[in-house]
């Protein structure tokens, strides 16, 4: 158990032997001043009892909490401050058991009291359609998020949820009978098995989408043909269904090694348009239940009683199938819930999707709510901001494109290497070493920037900031750990051995304090679902190291055996901690640089 919950204890039976609420006791971390921890208990308590009519003080109230923990086995020193703030100080013995227990590495303590079975929906690239900067921060933050969810002991799904099944797909369709009339797969008579071979490659596909889309906003005929290719598709056309199939495969395959680069996996590639054959039953299901209704030609569900059609407030009815009889985006996410419930029957689904489509999820949610599928609290989208261009708006390239992947971490991989060049770090190794360690710096720095902000918050693409190695970056964090990689293969070389920890130094009880502040963050991080939450502990981990490197060395001659060890055992713990939040953050450590 963390110090801190440890220290909440003793502080709670003092509350409540004094006939306050034990919750008073809790005992938070203390960013100021000289005591670690602080109780802000007795303030609440004194207005408590005087609610009561007693009459109190929360000075004394204080006092008397401190009094009675004055020989506590934990507690070295209590300070009172102000109206009635504890500060408390640890005792070594409270140190030492707590560096024990760090010890036994970074894992101990993370886990969750419930095992939970997660879905995670995040990444929704789209087939055949460019990546867009929504894309990766769905991919980087959902990376992280299922890695903190793991890391609670959570089974987890993450799921692609592959964008296949709209209007995209009959542009791509039609496009392609336009330039190849004589493929067989739009012989309406055909009934042969279609060639194993795709028909075109992913340099087609990102040719033939802006094409069609292009021709079609202002053609309103070539529109039209758009739209039978795709109602025809969605109705089951067997060559449609074929070249979709194609399509899928060669745009899977180019995604997969694109989110790769970014370290990026999922273990299933769901398309929308997996669900396609749930879609009939659900509306019957709907309509039997009695939720579904006309509305100008579509279906709809009510979602909100407060629903006003003129006055627009609340959530709009969800809107099931078009005047046309097309499903729609929305169709597809209900049918994908109920494929969900019955292949997966999770606990919690969580969506990491843009912000923008908070409403789309709002509405999902609750119809499927109503459907009773799921309940509300079960469903959750976690949106985000945009990353935006030096110009405010969300980031476009140069000639105001969207982004491709590659691109991106291209211009991340060359700032990375400016940088490294710049503080003569890797200079002495080979060209193959140096450019992967510009790689994995180009990363760490791409995917910090991203996680570090609360999700919500837009920031501004700034590879130059970004690769800085001083400040909050992914790069001084990965020189934090590769510094102490390096000093411990200089120890071992030196014969040093790893000893127990007794901190005595001020700079070895913050490294403590510190350490033993993980199982906290991550949970915070979980329970929030905040990756920003880790990214601040680890970098406050970094931070503390270097001002206990800096009074406490290590390696110098003149340190004794016993202190030499305590500060390697204090490196090394510190080394794994920091690896395995920055695993869960999707950050990878060089061995050197
Ligand atoms: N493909 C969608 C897009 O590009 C994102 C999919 C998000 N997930 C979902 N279940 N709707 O906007």
């Amino acid at each position: 158990m963390p110090l801190q919950d440890r220290l909440s204890d003793a502080f709670g039976e003092a509350f409540a032997a004094l006939g306050h609420e034990s919750a008073l006791g809790a005992v938070v971390e203390n960013l100021k001043g000289d005591a670690p921890f602080q109780c802000n208990g007795a303030m609440a308590a004194a207005g408590a009892a005087k609610k009561r009519g007693e009459k109190a003080n929360p000075r004394e109230i204080a006092t008397a909490v401190a009094a009675r923990l004055s020989d506590h086995p934990l507690i070295k020193a209590i300070d009172i401050g102000g109206p009635g703030f504890l500060n408390i100080v640890p005792s070594s013995e409270a140190l030492t058991e707590t560096a024990q227990a760090i010890m036994e590495g970074p894992v101990s303590g993370l886990k969750a009291g419930a095992e939970l079975t997660i879905v995670i929906d995040y990444g929704g690239a789209n087939v055949a359609k460019p990546m867009h900067v929504g894309h990766l921060r769905s991919a980087v933050i959902g990376e992280a998020i299922k890695r903190l969810m793991r890391a609670r002991g959570h089974t987890v799904i993450g799921d692609a949820h592959l964008g296949d099944w709209g209007l995209q797909m009959g542009h791509l369709i039609s496009e392609l009978e336009s330039e190849q009339p004589g493929l067989v797969y739009f012989d309406p008579d055909y009934d042969g098995n279609y060639p194993d071979e795709p028909p075109v490659t992913m340099d087609d596909l990102g040719r033939l989408y802006p094409q069609a889309s292009n021709a079609a906003k202002s053609d309103k005929a070539r529109m039209e043909r758009s739209r039978v290719a795709t109602a025809e598709l969605q109705a089951g056309r067997r060559g449609y269904r074929a070249l979709l199939d194609h399509f899928i495969a060669v745009s899977v395959a180019v995604l997969k090694e694109g989110y790769g680069a970014l370290g990026v996996e999922f273990d299933l590639w769901n398309g929308e348009m997996c669900v396609d054959p749930l879609i009939p039953g659900m509306i019957e299901d709907l309509d039997a239940q009695g939720l579904t209704r006309e509305d100008d030609g579509a279906l709809i569900i009510d979602v909100d009683p407060d629903y006003d059609q003129d006055k627009r407030k609340g959530t709009p009815p969800l809107m099931v199938k078009a005047r046309t009889g097309a499903v729609l985006y929305a169709t597809t996410d209900l049918a994908t819930l109920i494929d969900r419930k019955r292949e997966i029957d999770p606990d919690l689904l969580l969506y990491v999707v843009d912000q923008r489509q908070a409403n789309h999820f709002e509405q999902v949610f609750r119809a499927a709510a109503r459907a009773g599928w799921f309940e509300r609290d079960q469903m959750e989208h976690l949106g985000f901001g945009t990353m935006n261009g030096k110009d405010g708006k969300p980031f476009k390239t140069r000639d105001g494109g969207v982004l491709r992947l590659e691109d991106l971490l291209e211009t991340m991989r060359q700032a990375a290497e400016a940088r490294l060049a710049e503080s003569g770090m890797g200079a002495g190794f080979d060209d193959e070493e140096r450019a992967d360690i510009a790689r994995l710096v180009g990363l760490a720095a791409l995917k910090f920037a991203d996680l570090q902000n609360a999700r919500l918050t837009n920031y501004v693409f700034d590879p130059e900031r970004f690769t800085a190695f001083e400040g909050k970056t992914g790069p001084y964090l990965l020189y934090a750990a590769v510094r102490i990689k390096s000093i411990l293969r200089k120890a071992e070389a030196a014969g040093a051995e790893f000893g127990p920890v007794s901190p005595d130094h001020e700079d070895e009880a913050s490294l403590v304090l510190a350490l033993d502040a993980y199982p906290k963050a991550v949970a915070l991080a979980a329970e929030k679902r905040a990756p920003h939450i880790l990214c601040d502990h680890v970098y406050g981990l970094a931070q503390t190291f270097s001002r206990f490197y800096t009074h406490c060395p290590i390696l110098a001659d003149d340190v004794s055996p016993e202190v030499k060890g305590a500060r390697l055992s204090l490196a090394k713990a510190t080394l794994e901690q920091l690896e395995h939040g920055l695993d869960i953050l999707g950050i990878e450590v060089p061995e050197r640089m």
